[in-house]
């Protein structure tokens, strides 16, 4: 018997072909899929390509004499551990937020119980649009989930956010979703199966199975990072120049919480330092608030010597202001002031300094010119298992941006990586501490260093 059964629905846009590789994906995970399509979606793909794959009737109209099913909405429905709706339409999104059962899909939305997870795909006005936004927050307040779609070029030749999020990134939420704990208001999911027994609830590691034992959260991955403690920096650094003022940069968190997400999403302990950020942490880790610099640096003293990998993905000030007034500094009788700078303390290379053989440091250079001699040369004198160089100058790259480009440097070489979700970079960057653990028999102890 399958380990969870999935329920995938595919509506009418570009990314629909998308869906093929979820299914085949969750196949391998040991999901089991029954697929619904919309009648726009058989425009882009075949049913057939689904039928030949899951080796079931896939349902399009449940008015169709030819379907096996004459209830198919309800029976369909309940048969599911989760709802997945890859690539969802704009037109879709509508119906669910409205209540709208026009057709197979729409009406099983609203007779499963079964929780439910949305990846959008669309043109970057269509997504931005009023419209679709009250009724994204709509359905987040029914509880429904999302797999938001990033920035990137679109089928449509712009670059905006709206392009469908990676089949694996995907795929993992979709096993997320499954491993976690019931929602108590709407007491959606009550009973689902398991390849070890009938699923009686979730609990927050894993499902409990009506042994009592706890069944530990399946990821697409695999935990292929299980054993590791990854610490990992984030955001901007702030310096105090006054109790109102500060010094800082254009650091979002976006890049570093995708390491963090991703790492915990592949069976790692994952600890986050993080300063200034815009942008919400993950669930799931454990999360130190560090504003300056300083601070940054004692929190970080503090954890390093736990972790197995430290990842410095924050943008830390290398100056901050010698003598922070205790006062608001004033302007008047003044043209100009001149502020005195102080050199911060190095966190990179004080964890390099400490660290035990097998622990890996790794570095992020974000660089305006000169990118790889910059990465290159910041590896060698802060010794550095792996650098992650990117030019914040280029379009989609940087601070602020869902997307990034990005060369990865290890002993190994180089490998440059084109315009990609920060998720998918993320993954990257931890599939390359899997291989420096391989490639090298003297980093590849996975217990702690302290
Ligand atoms: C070539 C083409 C590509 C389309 N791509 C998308 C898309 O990516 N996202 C979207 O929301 N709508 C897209 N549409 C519009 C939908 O197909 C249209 O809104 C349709 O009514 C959706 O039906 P469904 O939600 O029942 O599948 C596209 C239409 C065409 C003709």
């Amino acid at each position: 018997m399958a380990e969870y059964r999935i329920g995938l629905g595919v509506t009418g846009g570009i990314a629909a072909y998308k869906a093929i590789e979820v299914m085949r994906h969750l196949q391998k995970a040991g999901c089991e899929v029954s697929v619904a399509m919309t009648r726009h979606a058989t425009e882009f793909v075949r049913p057939l390509t689904f039928r030949a794959l899951t080796d079931r009737h896939v349902i399009v109209d449940d008015y169709d004499p030819a379907n096996p099913d004459p209830i198919a909405h309800i029976n369909f429905s309940q048969e599911i551990d989760l709802l997945l709706i890859v690539p969802a339409t704009a037109n879709i999104i509508a119906k669910f937020a409205n209540g709208i059962a026009d057709d197979f899909l729409s009406s099983t939305y609203l007779a499963s119980t079964a929780p439910v997870l949305i990846a959008p795909a669309m043109n970057v006005t269509m997504w931005e649009h009023a419209a679709t936004q009250r009724n994204l927050e709509r359905l987040k307040a029914d509880g429904v989930r999302f797999v938001d779609p990033v920035a990137g070029e679109l089928a449509c030749k712009t670059v905006g956010t709206g392009k469908l999020e990676d089949v694996e990134n995907i795929v993992r939420q979709a096993l997320t979703v499954l491993s976690e704990p019931p929602a108590v208001a709407g007491g959606l999911r009550v009973s689902q199966r398991s390849a070890g027994g009938t699923i009686i609830g979730r609990s927050g590691n894993g499902a409990v199975l009506s042994d009592g034992e706890v069944k530990p959260p399946a990821t697409a991955g695999g935990s292929d990072l299980a054993g590791e403690h990854i610490l990992i920096t984030v955001g901007g650094t702030r310096e105090a120049i006054d109790p109102v003022r500060f010094i800082s940069n254009h650091s979002s968190g976006k890049m570093g919480f995708a390491v963090a997400a991703a790492a915990r999403d592949r069976g790692a302990k994952v600890t986050v330092v993080a300063a200034s950020t815009s942008v919400e942490p993950p669930d799931g880790i454990e999360l130190i608030r560090a504003i300056s610099a300083q601070e940054m640096f004692d929190a970080v003293m503090e954890k390093v010597a736990d972790a197995t990998v430290f990842i410095g993905a924050a943008a830390v000030a290398d100056y901050a202001p010698a003598n922070v007034a205790d006062m608001k500094i004033k302007k008047e009788g003044k043209d100009g002031f001149l502020l005195e700078l102080k050199k911060t303390p190095d966190i990179l290379s004080e964890v390099s300094k400490r660290r035990s053989g097998r622990q890996l440091v790794i570095g992020f250079a974000a660089e305006t010119n000169d990118v790889i001699e910059y990465a290159k040369s910041k590896m060698a004198k802060k010794n550095l298992d792996m650098v992650i160089a990117n030019d914040i100058t280029a379009q989609g790259a940087g601070f602020n941006t869902d997307t990034n480009i990005a060369t990865i440097l290890t002993p190994q070489g180089e490998t440059a990586l084109g315009l990609m979700s920060k998720r998918a970079l993320a993954d990257k960057i931890l599939d390359e501490i899997i291989n420096l653990r391989r490639s090298n028999p003297a980093n590849a102890a996975r217990s702690g260093n302290s």
